[in-house]
């Protein structure tokens, strides 16, 4: 059903997220081989921009998850929000902060589990975040501006991505910066094709691109700073794997 995050509501996408999100690279890929500069995503995603922004006062992570990015964030900044519409996700989050230990059920294959006990960098300021439910198209109007605003993954998962790109506008300090990040996987199961932000076809032999609707979409309110190619696994079992290449791009508020 369109719009429905049921999928990251399951123990599946739990136990896949906490391994995504905190598992070391020998639990996320146990061999020789294999694609190993697409390990710690969420993690990159805050260490190979925020170097170039500075440090921030006040910074939001949108569609968090279980959390790192928002916790990598707090090197940045000392008041940091992560929101996500999943409970399960703020809650593996939120159970992070409070022990900053990590239980992981690693799958294995079939119904095989290892379970893991990981911990958060004893430098990160969990402290310093806070996560809580809610529906990133649809802030709280008091919700204020951010100098960082991180959102990975998020937009093709979303019902109405140019309202949500449109909602920055309001959600970034001027000067303040907004990370996008997407491997722009467009389904209609989260986003209806008539929203797509592009990787649809104008007319007949014209392709339009993500990034070009992006582009569009925010061109009145920043400029567009930097964009990198971000490579992330997501590990399904022992021996199945996703390797997507994120596209990020990195804008300044105007
Ligand atoms: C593909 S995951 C990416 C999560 C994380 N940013 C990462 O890179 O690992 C998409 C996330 O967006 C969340 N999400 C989807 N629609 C949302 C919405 N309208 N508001 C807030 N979060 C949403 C999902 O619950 C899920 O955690």
């Amino acid at each position: 059903m369109l719009g429905t995050t049921n999928v990251y509501e399951s123990d599946l996408a739990v136990d896949q997220y906490l391994l995504f999100h905190y598992g070391t690279a020998e639990d996320q890929l146990p061999y020789s081989f294999g694609p190993r500069e697409a390990l710690f995503y969420p993690i990159r995603c805050v260490s190979d921009f925020l170097p170039a922004i500075g440090m921030a006062e006040r910074a939001l992570d949108l569609g968090c998850a279980v959390g790192r990015s928002t916790f990598e964030l707090t090197r940045w900044a000392p008041d940091v929000l992560g929101i996500d519409l999943s409970h399960r996700f703020i809650a593996a989050a939120n159970r992070v902060r409070e022990t900053g230990r990590i239980e992981i059920r690693r799958l294995e294959e079939g119904e095989l589990i290892t379970q893991l006990t990981r911990e958060l960098p004893p430098d990160i300021r969990r402290e310093d975040c806070r996560f809580e439910i809610g529906d990133a198209t649809n802030v709280p109007t008091d919700i204020g501006r951010f100098d960082v605003v991180l959102a990975s993954n998020l937009i093709d998962r979303v019902k109405a991505p140019r309202a949500l790109l449109e909602s920055f506008t309001g959600l970034v300090n001027p000067g303040g910066h907004l990370i996008l990040s997407s491997p722009y996987t467009w389904m209609e199961e989260f986003t209806p094709k008539s929203a797509w932000l592009g990787g649809r076809y104008r007319s007949a032999g014209h392709p339009a691109l993500t990034v070009d609707g992006i582009r569009e979409t925010l061109f009145g309110a920043f400029d567009l700073r930097f964009t990198k190619e971000l490579p992330f696994l997501i590990r399904e079992h022992a021996r199945k794997f996703q390797w997507s290449v994120a596209q990020a791009t990195v804008w300044q508020r105007k």
